[in-house]
């Protein structure tokens, strides 16, 4: 498992009052209410049986498999499907040891490939719920499926990984909402009660005009963002899934994967999306690591009112770590989340400093943990055909995350608009993949990738000439054809 939230997450993402711009009515803490979605014409009573299929099958997806099964009953996990058999296995024996009645899956609904996901979803009725929780760089390609077949989706944060990617995440979008499928995202800070309570009392003015933000998530290289040459016996394709944070085309890169709950929380308070991006960014001694991140990167949002947005991120060990997000307003300040996603210990203050004489509310403690409230309000709005549909904001809190990083990654200002409309896609065909096919990307002679180089490279983020487009399976040969007929006399050819 990569990453601080598998079975047990520790880590903790809304909604808003106004539609994250437009609905209007108070949200309550966390709950997503979102407008002009269409009734689905399929739902899950109180009573019946939510069916679950998991695909991808690592550390994530095996904690919201558990979050799911974990829901009041009934739900049940019928399928797996995963591009590693190893990593299939142990979250079956993990999920299979915590929830022994919850789980219906067979030998023959476990699948293995980049096809699975197929498979696994056509276990699946209107009304069920298919969970991806693969790199980000499939979520198009599976969320095109599911939607084709009217099951209902939760996915993990980020949504897409470059501008081609974000578009059409929205466009598909459009017909998942006309279908009425209820879609979550785990942004799953959305759903923590007390962030929740503090969006509402900001907007209410507690604050008053909220003109600043800052968010730190500062800590020593996680996951798999920084990487060695690989192993020559491991293919390369195989490989660069096992260590997805090291390429930008898998993942976003440490920025995307790692960043977003911060940015998103900020732009929630704010009940905006910021207009542009300029950052630095860079890589210190990085050695021998091959890999395609930088470990810093210094980031100004800027808002349409012309207010701002400062991100720190860092991941390099020995500094002094952070991971909180600050929100700053023309009567006080506050902070969103301390120290990580759970416990947010969310407060207010009178003036600009954490000064607990000037505490104006404070969170109350025990928190409960999003990660499982985010399922619950998903299986309240299947069980209660609401309204539920969470992709749009994250597709747009996944495009600012990619603003910023593209904007340190090129050295320019990048706008939302350029983000949204950028021609470069990472991994153009990765709806083609195949085990034993090329990777979208390549090493050169000394096992190393291309790096963004801002000020040189500044209209994409790296030498995009390395993007490799996968063919598509060729059609088994046709049958000689019969000869042709010789042409009549006076024939013309067209
Ligand atoms: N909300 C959160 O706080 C949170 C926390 C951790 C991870 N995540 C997200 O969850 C996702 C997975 O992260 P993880 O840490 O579980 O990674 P992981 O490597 O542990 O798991 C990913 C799994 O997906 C499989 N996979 C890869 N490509 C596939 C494909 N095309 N079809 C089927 N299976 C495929 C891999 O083999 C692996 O088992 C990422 O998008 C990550 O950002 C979210």
């Amino acid at each position: 498992m990569s990453g601080p939230n598998a079975m047990n997450p520790s880590e903790s993402p809304v909604s808003s009052r106004r539609d994250f711009l437009k609905t209007t009515t108070r949200t309550a803490a966390g709950v997503s209410v979102l407008s002009g979605i269409t009734i689905p014409y399929v739902h899950a009573s109180v009573n019946d049986e939510v069916k679950v299929a998991l695909i991808g099958c690592g550390g994530r997806g095996s904690g919201a498999a558990s979050n799911a099964l974990s829901v009041g009953p009934p739900t049940r996990l019928v399928a797996m499907a995963d591009v590693q058999k190893n990593r299939l296995d142990s979250s079956f024996d993990a999920l299979s040891s915590k929830h022994p009645d919850r789980m219906s899956v067979s030998e023959d609904a476990k699948f293995i490939g980049f096809d699975a996901y197929k498979q696994a979803v056509d276990m699946l009725k209107p009304g069920d719920i298919a969970v991806f929780a693969t790199p980000p760089a499939f979520r198009w390609v599976h969320y095109k499926y599911a939607i084709e077949r009217g099951v209902n989706i939760f996915m993990e944060k980020p949504l897409s990984v470059d501008g081609p990617t974000s578009k059409r995440m929205l466009e598909l979008n459009e017909e998942a909402k006309k279908k009425g499928l209820k879609v979550a995202v785990g942004l799953m800070c959305r759903h923590c009660r007390v962030r929740g309570e503090l969006y509402n009392r900001i907007q209410d003015g507690a604050i008053g005009d909220l003109i600043l933000a800052r968010a730190y998530r500062m800590q020593a290289p996680v996951a798999s963002c920084f990487s060695k040459r690989r192993p020559e016996d491991t293919p390369e394709l195989i490989w660069q899934i096992q260590r997805f944070h090291s390429f930008l085309w898998a993942s976003g890169g440490a920025y995307s994967d790692f960043f977003i709950h911060n940015i998103d929380e900020a732009c929630w308070m704010k009940n905006d999306w910021p207009v542009e991006a300029q950052a630095s960014g860079g890589r210190t001694d990085r050695g021998d690591y091959v890999d395609q991140n930088f470990d810093h990167y210094s980031v100004e949002y800027t808002w349409k009112d012309g207010s701002k947005f400062f991100f720190e991120g860092r991941n390099i060990t020995g500094c002094r770590n952070e991971f909180s997000t600050h929100v700053h307003g023309s009567k006080g300040m506050a902070i969103v989340s301390t120290a990580g996603h759970l416990p947010a210990k969310s407060a207010i203050f009178k003036g600009q400093t954490r000064d607990s004489s000037a505490t104006v509310w404070r969170a109350p403690s025990p928190e409960p943990n999003p990660y499982q409230t985010e399922w619950d309000d998903f299986l309240d709005a299947i069980r209660n055909n609401k309204p539920y549909n969470e992709m749009e904001r994250g597709v747009k809190a996944s495009l600012v995350t990619v603003m910023g990083r593209m904007a340190a990654h090129t050295g320019q200002i990048i706008t939302y608009d350029q983000m949204l409309n950028c021609p470069y896609e990472f991994a153009p065909g990765v709806d083609k993949l195949t085990l034993d096919g090329p990777a979208p990307i390549h090493e050169d002679a000394n096992g190393r990738y291309p790096v963004p180089l801002p000020g040189v490279n500044r209209d994409r983020e790296y030498a995009m000439a390395d993007v490799v487009v996968p063919k598509a399976p060729e059609p088994p040969a046709a049958p000689a054809p019969a000869p042709a007929p010789a042409p009549a006399a006076g024939a013309q050819k067209s």
